[in-house]
């Protein structure tokens, strides 16, 4: 390991993600109606947009089979979520990401439900009697299908619902809570929806991705203020993926397409903000090289089983740029790899780990680490072929496994809280 994992404050965050879509079971919401329009085409594609990775091989047959695009019962985690706290328990984390499903608290435009927000009371209630905190996010890509028939954040005047929700939630589950991201990646959401059109609602248009994106931060904005009027303890951020963007030559070309990368991608948004976000919330898991205008692959690049490159000790940079712009409080919200075979998730979390820990060296303020994902789950358009989980899920018999990994970042989380 590059940097001896001493010094990380006793009351580091330690813990994983999720999101409600992605692991629950039994969602009805926009993406469950896509899942089904869409799971042949996605399987038919399969080949087309996979077979040149390495791990084609071993994933053709769930990939190429249309059950694999839909969520179903995912890891049933709605009902498994004491069993799957204890597990997190025996990892000795303190903290633990998730999100709320706001097609169960609001079903229907105005009704809520509350059999629903009495299942997250006793949710965040389970966590916190485990000794966890509870990191809340309110709004993980899925939606109630009567906001998205409204035109869901397409629209200025639907944001009203959201604050509504976001409003009811912090009412009724606020005690419990301190920590709450507003929105999951609007950026990628938006470039997904409207440009590379992998995700719903799959309609090209550069000027509807830029008013989306610019609703979903008003959004923010708006819930941000919401939350402090109702209580000071609320820290309210919001969470994006943030890429290192490396220069691959000193042209000036390039120096200014690095510039140009980062605020686009990053910049703008803070900007708009206008320091409305009590922590930033930094999911990493890329990294780009630019020369001049183009952006190029490493040819010996170090590939997970998505394809991505994989250079984790990039997140330093990362870091240092965000507390050097920003001066605010950081939280690792999502980190990690798609990785069957659990062969460079140790690698992958050491690398990190220590990149985080220079950074702090260099004053960087970083108070948490949440590693994606506790279990294996649904990956969006890819379906339940990529295994992110420090748990491996048994998608027949929902059985969870802790990989090698798990048990290595388990020890050493016990290690640097001094348990
Ligand atoms: C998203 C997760 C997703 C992960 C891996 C993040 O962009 O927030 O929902 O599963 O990346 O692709």
């Amino acid at each position: 390991m590059p940097t001896p994992l001493k010094r990380f404050p006793k009351r580091f965050l330690w813990g994983a993600a999720t999101s409600a879509h992605q692991v629950e079971g039994g969602t009805y919401n926009q993406w469950t109606l896509w899942e089904k329009e869409n799971a042949k085409s996605l399987a038919h594609s399969a080949e087309y947009k996979l077979a040149h990775l390495a791990s084609w091989d071993k994933t053709k047959q769930e990939a190429t089979n249309p059950e694999n695009y839909i969520s179903g019962q995912a890891t049933d985690h709605y009902h498994r979520y004491e069993e799957d706290f204890d597990l997190m328990q025996q990892l000795n984390f303190n903290a633990f990401r998730f999100s709320i499903e706001w097609s169960r608290i609001e079903p229907t435009e105005g009704a809520w439900d509350p059999a629903e927000i009495e299942h997250y009371r006793q949710y965040i209630r389970a966590l916190k009697a485990r000794g966890m905190e509870p990191m809340v996010t309110l709004f993980h890509w899925s939606m109630p299908v009567w906001f998205a028939e409204k035109g869901g954040f397409e629209k200025a005047r639907n944001i009203k619902y959201f604050v509504r929700y976001a409003d009811k939630v912090l009412q009724e589950l606020g005690r419990d809570l301190r920590y709450i991201t507003t929105i999951n990646e609007p950026d990628t959401m938006t470039y997904n929806g409207y440009i590379s059109l992998e995700h719903p609602p799959q309609k090209h248009s550069l000027p509807r991705m830029i008013w989306t994106y610019r609703n979903l931060l008003e959004s923010h904005r708006q819930i941000y203020k919401v939350a402090h009027q109702m209580s000071r303890r609320f820290k309210v951020g919001f969470t994006k993926s943030y890429a290192m963007v490396e220069a691959g030559d000193d042209r000036w070309q390039t120096k200014f397409m690095v510039r140009f990368d980062y605020f686009i991608r990053d910049d703008i948004e803070h900007t708009y903000l206008r320091g409305r976000e009590d922590f930033i919330g930094v999911n990493y898991y890329f990294h780009d090289r630019r020369l001049g205008f183009q952006v190029l692959d490493h040819p010996d690049k170090r590939v997970n089983d998505l394809g991505w490159e994989m250079v984790p000790g990039a997140i330093e940079h990362v870091l240092k740029r965000l507390h050097k712009r920003y001066k605010k409080p950081i939280i690792v919200m999502e980190n990690g790899v798609a990785d069957m075979e659990d062969k460079h998730r140790q690698w992958w979390m050491a690398r990190v780990l220590s990149a985080i820990h220079s950074a702090m060296d260099d004053g960087v303020r970083v108070e948490g680490y949440l590693h994606w994902s506790l279990l294996d789950n649904f990956e969006w358009a890819y379906g339940k072929w990529p295994r992110f989980g420090l748990f491996h899920v048994d998608y027949k018999t929902l059985k969870r496994t802790p990989r090698k990994s798990a048990l290595w970042y388990g020890k050493l989380i016990k290690q640097l809280r001094g348990l």
